[in-house]
C-alpha cells in the first residue's frame, strides 16, 4: 500500500446506459507523482479520468482524495485541488487568452472581487511558461489547435491545483511543445509536489516522464507499475498488436520503444 495516497480508487465500475465502462478498478497514487494512463482508443481512459474529477459520480467510497470521499468535497472546494484539461475544448465563446487563463483563479476568488495583482501575477507565469504570453490580447475564436490547447494548460496550472488531470495534453501540439509541456508538469510534480495524472497514447514520453504507468484495456487495469514493467514486448503485443524492442535512448539514458510497421 502507498503511504498517504492523495488519489485512492477502489473498486470503481462504471457503465453507459447499462453498458460497462469501467470494471472493478483500484489504483492509488501518491503526491508529487506523475503517473501516465495508458491504453487503446475506447479502453475507459477519459472516463476514469471523469470519475476522478466528479464529473461523473460512481458509487460511494470508490475515490477518495486525500482520504475523503470525492462526493463530500463542494464543487468550489474540489476545484481548488483539482485542474482538468480536457480532451478537446470548445473555443465558441469569445474572450481573450488572458480572461481565459485567469477563470483558473475564480475557485479562490468572492463572487464579486476583481482578480489581485498576485492572481494576474500567477496567471502571466503560467501564460510565458506555456509561451501563450505573447497571444494573451487574442480572441480563442482566432487560436491554432496548439494554441488553445496551450491556452487550457496555462488556465490550469493557473488554478494551481494539488492534482493536474490532463487528458492526452500534447495531441495537437508541435514536437518542441509537446515536450515543453511535458517537462513542465514534470518539474512542477517534483518542485511542488503537484500530482500528475496524464492520458497518454506516446508510449515513449510515457518511458520519459512517468513515475508510474496504469495501462487500460476494455475498462480494466491490464497491468501496472514502473514504465520498465508496464512497457514490455509481451504487453505491446497482447494489447496492441505491436512488435517493440525496448532500448536506451542514448541521450537521455532512459528506456525507449521501438517498434517495426508491419
Ligand atoms: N457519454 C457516453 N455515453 C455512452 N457511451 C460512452 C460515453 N462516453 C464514452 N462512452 C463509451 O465508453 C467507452 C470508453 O470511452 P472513453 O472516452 O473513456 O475512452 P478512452 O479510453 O478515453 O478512448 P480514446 O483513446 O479514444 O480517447 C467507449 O466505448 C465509448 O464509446
Ligand atoms: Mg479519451
Amino acid at each position: 500500500m502507498i503511504n498517504n495516497p492523495i488519489i485512492d480508487i477502489n473498486n470503481l465500475n462504471w457503465s453507459y446506459n447499462g453498458t460497462k465502462v469501467l470494471d472493478n478498478i483500484s489504483l492509488n497514487i501518491k503526491p508529487g507523482t506523475f503517473t501516465g494512463i495508458l491504453g487503446p482508443n475506447g479502453a475507459g481512459k477519459t472516463t476514469l479520468l471523469k470519475t476522478i474529477l466528479n464529473l461523473l459520480q460512481p458509487d460511494r467510497n470508490s475515490i477518495l482524495i486525500s482520504n475523503d470521499d470525492i462526493r463530500n468535497y463542494s464543487r468550489n472546494e474540489l476545484a481548488k485541488i483539482e485542474a482538468y484539461v480536457p480532451q478537446s475544448s470548445k473555443n465558441n465563446f469569445n474572450f481573450t487568452v488572458e480572461q481565459i487563463v485567469l477563470m483558473g483563479r475564480s475557485p479562490f476568488l468572492g463572487r464579486f472581487d476583481r482578480e489581485s495583482n498576485d492572481d494576474i501575477g500567477i496567471a502571466d507565469w503560467a501564460m510565458k511558461e506555456t509561451g501563450v504570453f505573447g497571444l494573451k490580447n487574442k480572441y480563442i475564436t482566432t487560436l491554432s489547435g496548439g494554441e488553445l490547447q496551450r491556452t487550457i494548460i496555462a488556465r490550469a496550472l493557473t488554478q494551481e491545483p494539488a492534482i493536474l488531470a490532463l487528458d492526452e495534453p500534447t495531441s495537437h501540439l508541435d514536437i518542441h511543445h509537446q515536450i515543453n509541456i511535458l517537462s513542465i508538469v514534470r518539474s512542477l510534480a517534483k518542485k511542488k509536489s503537484l500530482t500528475i495524472i496524464a492520458v497518454l497514447h506516446d508510449i515513449n514520453h510515457a518511458l520519459e516522464y512517468c513515475d508510474n504507468l496504469f495501462l487500460l484495456n476494455h475498462g480494466k487495469i491490464v497491468t501496472h507499475g514502473s514504465p520498465e514493467d508496464v512497457i514490455t514486448p509481451d504487453i505491446m503485443k497482447k494489447i496492441y498488436n505491436l512488435n517493440i524492442q525496448i532500448t536506451t535512448n542514448p541521450l537521455t539514458g532512459n528506456l525507449f520503444m521501438i517498434h517495426d510497421y508491419t
